[in-house]
Parts: C-alpha cells; sequence; structure tokens
C-alpha cells in the first residue's frame, strides 16, 4: 500500500473528482437536483443491487404509487411488493415498508437527520446511511458501496478481496481519510464529492478494461501507475454455485384464472405470490388421471445470489381435469393460495421469472383464449 501525507492527499483527490464529476459525471438522475430525503432513501435503496437504467422506470413508478414516507408506512405490504416485483431482492421491499413505518413510530413522520437514526432503519447499511446523509443533509461521511470499493483498492493499492474483514477495514479507512475536509459539520461539496465516487466505479473505473485516461485521479492510482488494474481489486475466491431444481404447478382454469400461492414471509421470493410446488394429494391424482391436461414445460433458470434454481412448470388445464370433476377446481384452492384472473396479474407482486412465465403463457393464449386448438 502507498503511503500518503492524508491531509493533502485526501484535499487534492476530492477536488480532482469533484470538478470531474461537474464536468464529466452523471447528472439529470431522477433522484439528483432534490434533497427530500424520502426520495433518496428510496433511490439508495434500490440502487443497491439494480443498476440505475433498471431502476428509473421503478423508482418513478412507486414515487406516484407512495409519494411520501406517510404513504408507503399506510399501504399494505402486499401493494409495496407490487410496485417492487421485478426489481429482485425483496428484503429490500420488506425492509423499506418496516422503515417507513418506524420513521412514523420513532420519528413523528420525519425522515430522521441524524447518522445513527438513519443507519438504525431497517435495510441501511452503513453505507447507505452515508450516502443518504450526503445526498440529503450536506453531511460529510465515507461510502463504500461495491464501485467504490473497486476505486479506492485500486487508487491505494489494496490488495486481496473485500470480503476479508481486514481488507475491508482499509478500504473503509481509505474512504474515511479521503473525505474533504470537515467544514462546519459537513461540506458544501459533499453530495458531488460523494456522487464522484459512484460515477467514477461506474464509468471510467470499470471492472474490466478502466478507461484510465477519462479519470482525473489516475497519474496517482496505485494500480494504473504499477499496469494492476486488472490484478486489483483482487476477485472474489471461486466457489461452485450449489444447482436446485424445483417443479411448480401451473394449474391454469378457463374461469378463475392461474392458482398462485403465497410464499413464506422470509427465504426467496418471501411474502410474494409464486406458483405452488405441491397440491393436495387428490387433486394431483385427478390431475394425473387425465393425461391430456398436463403438460411439462421447458425448464427456466433463475441465478440467486447463492445457488441457481432450475423451475420445471407443469402446465395443468383445469376444465379438461373438470371434465370429471368440477369440484377440483375450488378443493385446489387451499388456505395461502388462490386463483388470479390473467389480467389481473399486473396488480400481484410475482416474482420476475414467474411473471415471465405467465406472460408467455397468456401471449400464448393459454391463460385467456382457451377455445384455441389443443386447448378442449
Ligand atoms: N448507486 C448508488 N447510489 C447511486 C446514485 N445516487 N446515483 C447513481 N448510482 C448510484
Amino acid at each position: 500500500m502507498r503511503t500518503v501525507d492524508r491531509m493533502d492527499d485526501a484535499g487534492s483527490f476530492a477536488a480532482r473528482i469533484v470538478e470531474w464529476q461537474r464536468r464529466a459525471g452523471r447528472s439529470g438522475l431522477p433522484w439528483q437536483g432534490t434533497r427530500d430525503p424520502y426520495r433518496i432513501w428510496l433511490s439508495e435503496i434500490m440502487l443497491q443491487q439494480t443498476q440505475v437504467s433498471t431502476v428509473i422506470p421503478y423508482y418513478l413508478r412507486f414515487l406516484d404509487r407512495f409519494p411520501g414516507v406517510d404513504a408507503l408506512a399506510a399501504a399494505p405490504l402486499d401493494d409495496v411488493l407490487a410496485a417492487w416485483s421485478g426489481l429482485g431482492y425483496y428484503s429490500r421491499a420488506r425492509c423499506l415498508h418496516r422503515a417507513a413505518r418506524q420513521v412514523i413510530e420513532q420519528h413523528g413522520g420525519r425522515f430522521p437527520d441524524d447518522f445513527d437514526a438513519v443507519l438504525a432503519l431497517p435495510g441501511v447499511g452503513r453505507s447507505t446511511a452515508g450516502a443518504i446523509c450526503a445526498f440529503a443533509f450536506g453531511q460529510r461521511h465515507p461510502i463504500l458501496d461495491g464501485n467504490v470499493k473497486r476505486v479506492l483498492a485500486r487508487h491505494s493499492g489494496i490488495e486481496g478481496w473485500a470480503g476479508e474483514p481486514a481488507v475491508l477495514a482499509a478500504l473503509w479507512a481509505e474512504s474515511t481519510a479521503r473525505l474533504p475536509r470537515a467544514v462546519a459539520g459537513g461540506h458544501p461539496d459533499i453530495g458531488t464529492y460523494t456522487q464522484a465516487l459512484m460515477d467514477l466505479g461506474a464509468g471510467p473505473c470499470a471492472r474490466s478494461r478502466p478507461r484510465c485516461g477519462e479519470c482525473p485521479v489516475s497519474a496517482d492510482c496505485a494500480a494504473h501507475v504499477s499496469g494492476r488494474t486488472d490484478a486489483i481489486p483482487a476477485p472474489r475466491p471461486k466457489r461452485e454455485i450449489p444447482r436446485r431444481a424445483s417443479v411448480v404447478w401451473l394449474l391454469v382454469d378457463r374461469e378463475h384464472g392461474v392458482l398462485l400461492e403465497r410464499r413464506p414471509p422470509s427465504g426467496i421470493w418471501g411474502g410474494l405470490w409464486s406458483l405452488p410446488e405441491s397440491i393436495d394429494a387428490q387433486v394431483e391424482a385427478r390431475i394425473r388421471a387425465s393425461d391430456a391436461a398436463l403438460q411439462a414445460l421447458a425448464p427456466i433458470e433463475h441465478a440467486f445470489t447463492h445457488f441457481r434454481l432450475r423451475i420445471e412448470p407443469m402446465l395443468v388445464r383445469m376444465h379438461l381435469v373438470n371434465g370429471q370433476d368440477p369440484a377440483v377446481t375450488a378443493q385446489a384452492a387451499e388456505p395461502g393460495r388462490r386463483w388470479v384472473a390473467f389480467g389481473q396479474l399486473e396488480a400481484v407482486a410475482l416474482p420476475a421469472p414467474v411473471r415471465t412465465l405467465l406472460e408467455a403463457l397468456r401471449a400464448d393464449g393459454q391463460g385467456v383464449q382457451p377455445e384455441l386448438p389443443g386447448l378442449r
């Protein structure tokens, strides 16, 4: 690691990246140009695991639906999950909802401007709290998201994987030491400085083939100067990603739509409406007795953080089963399950691959046009 005169280096590093951000950084994003902490908090939560271009339409729709923390806190969780549907990592939406209620109950409905109170909100970690306080309140706090880790690791020449506690601690120390010097508790440029770090990471300081010619701090970047931008930061050590497979039942009925089941509150897709992984044994026996009603669809692969899931959908046309016994449709809807018309799916919180599957089925005519050949 390089040794530097921290005070001088912090000043010049900050000044250069602030100047660069104003000239070449991102501007005009929907969460820029506001100091409303609710809007900033929402953007930072959405941006935690999702890229800017994906977030923008969700962000605008979400604000339309929940314009303030009071509207969010008053809404049922289901509505919040429905607005989040497709963004993934749904624990973010559940935490957001819990946090909104915390703001109402513990802070009288006013978003807190104290770092520790922001950090205490569900779903807000140290870096997110720092970004919110910098953007909304002009407070001087370090940030360290994935992109910023890369910028700082390269510039400081920090070797090793950021998942190692010692490496992470070194990165936080760098992020803190490089803050623009304090002016009356904050800094007039702290928002621009924070955005500059994010923009460098999302732009010139890309993971592969960084564009060091565009970077305002490449002259003293340890990785650039030593020709080691491909080795710093060190990648996560390789590990086998476990694979799982799951059969899901896609029960489609002419009158009732598709049978959905609410997932348990925690775990993957917690609280969302998905397709049942098992069905009542008697219903299953009826279905299996009616060969024509059952069709295995092409499997879908979905990557989660810690494993890959292969979803094997079994399409069941209930009216073919019902030819033998019309009571089966009602019997399939056990507690925690409901029939949803294809036209109503928009308003239901569905995991993205399930939505894609149902939309494809609907486009195919199997969800809404039972008179198509082969469906009778
Ligand atoms: N990623 C996290 N926060 C961001 C922000 N405010 N602007 C752009 N990308 C971000």
